[in-house]
């Protein structure tokens, strides 16, 4: 039997009417309008699209945003500097450095200039020992937006074994750490698998929630699930596809076709996890003006 899919093109739809019906409200009550500010170094084709698609999201929701595009030999001060500028605007309320950075600039310098209060992102060490000590704080984007998508799906970690493959600070480890917490809709037993183990199919096949942060596609093939797993793909990977006219599609981590047969439940890419992550930065961007 063919897998439920999880349609994460609707439910961030959903998110973001919701977001956007909070923003009138915070408008006419306080005057205040959520803000972001993005800074964008270099001319990577896939971060200029995400900033493209966060952008045109500020736009839609009724959010301020700006966008710095700055060149990729930009000194790692000037960066800072820019920060600081955003830090101390009171219509900013979000501050987000789309990642991966050049080399010359140090990424944790940079998360930690970013005031915690506006990080968005959820990067700031500060942010990050929130979640993991259970105290409120941003999420950050792609792991809240799985949660969101169990929950919204209806799928209660609480008990099952959730196994997470890949041990990123933006996914694995978040979402590891989220789900295993105390709490309605987490209290799962997690594991987290990546490339070190010799058969990775050994922990997968154990999973009733199989979390694929990889960056490999189609790594996980239906021999390495159990019947009846829900299937949460956060891969994003470019292949070769002669057949459309950019000359590439989109795939995920998993084998869609194949394990959709084995598992209960599957997201699929793209339309599954991808815009869950903007639908949460807009949500915690409004939380932070909520808070201002
Ligand atoms: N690059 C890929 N994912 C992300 C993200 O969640 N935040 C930022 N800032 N950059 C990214």
């Amino acid at each position: 039997m063919s897998a439920a899919i999880i349609d994460g093109k609707k439910i961030a739809e959903d998110i973001r009417r919701e977001v956007k019906e909070a923003v009138l409200r915070l408008k006419a009550k306080k005057g205040i309008v959520p803000g972001l500010a993005f800074i964008l170094v270099g001319e990577e084709p896939a971060s200029q699209s995400y900033v493209r698609s966060k952008g045109k999201a500020c736009d839609e929701l009724g959010f301020y945003s700006v966008t710095e595009k700055v060149d990729v030999s930009i000194p790692e001060g000037k960066v800072l500097s820019m920060i600081d500028g955003f830090n101390r605007d009171p219509k900013i309320h979000g501050i987000l450095v789309q990642l991966p950075l050049p080399k010359h600039i140090n990424e944790q310098k940079v998360f930690e200039a970013i005031l915690p209060k506006k990080d968005v992102d959820g990067f700031h060490p500060i942010n990050i020992g929130r979640m993991m000590t259970g105290a409120e704080t941003f999420y950050p984007c792609t792991p809240a937006g799985i949660w969101e998508l169990l929950k919204r799906s209806n799928i209660n970690p609480s008990g099952k074994h959730v196994v997470v493959v890949g041990r990123s600070n933006i996914v694995g480890k978040p979402i590891a750490n989220i789900l295993m917490q105390k709490r309605e809709w987490c209290n799962a037993i997690v594991t987290i698998a990546h490339t070190a183990a010799p058969d990775l199919s050994y922990y997968t096949r154990q999973a009733d929630i199989l979390i694929a942060a990889i960056g490999k596609a189609h790594a996980i093939t239906s021999s390495m699930v159990q019947p009846g797993v829900v299937v949460i793909d956060v891969g994003i990977n470019r292949v070769v596809d002669r057949t459309t006219k950019t000359g590439y599609r989109i795939v995920g981590d998993v084998d869609f076709d194949a394990v959709k047969e084995v598992a209960g439940a599957i997201t699929p890419v793209p339309g599954g996890v991808g815009p869950m992550t903007i639908a949460m930065l807009m949500m915690n961007t409004l939380k932070s003006a909520q808070r201002a």
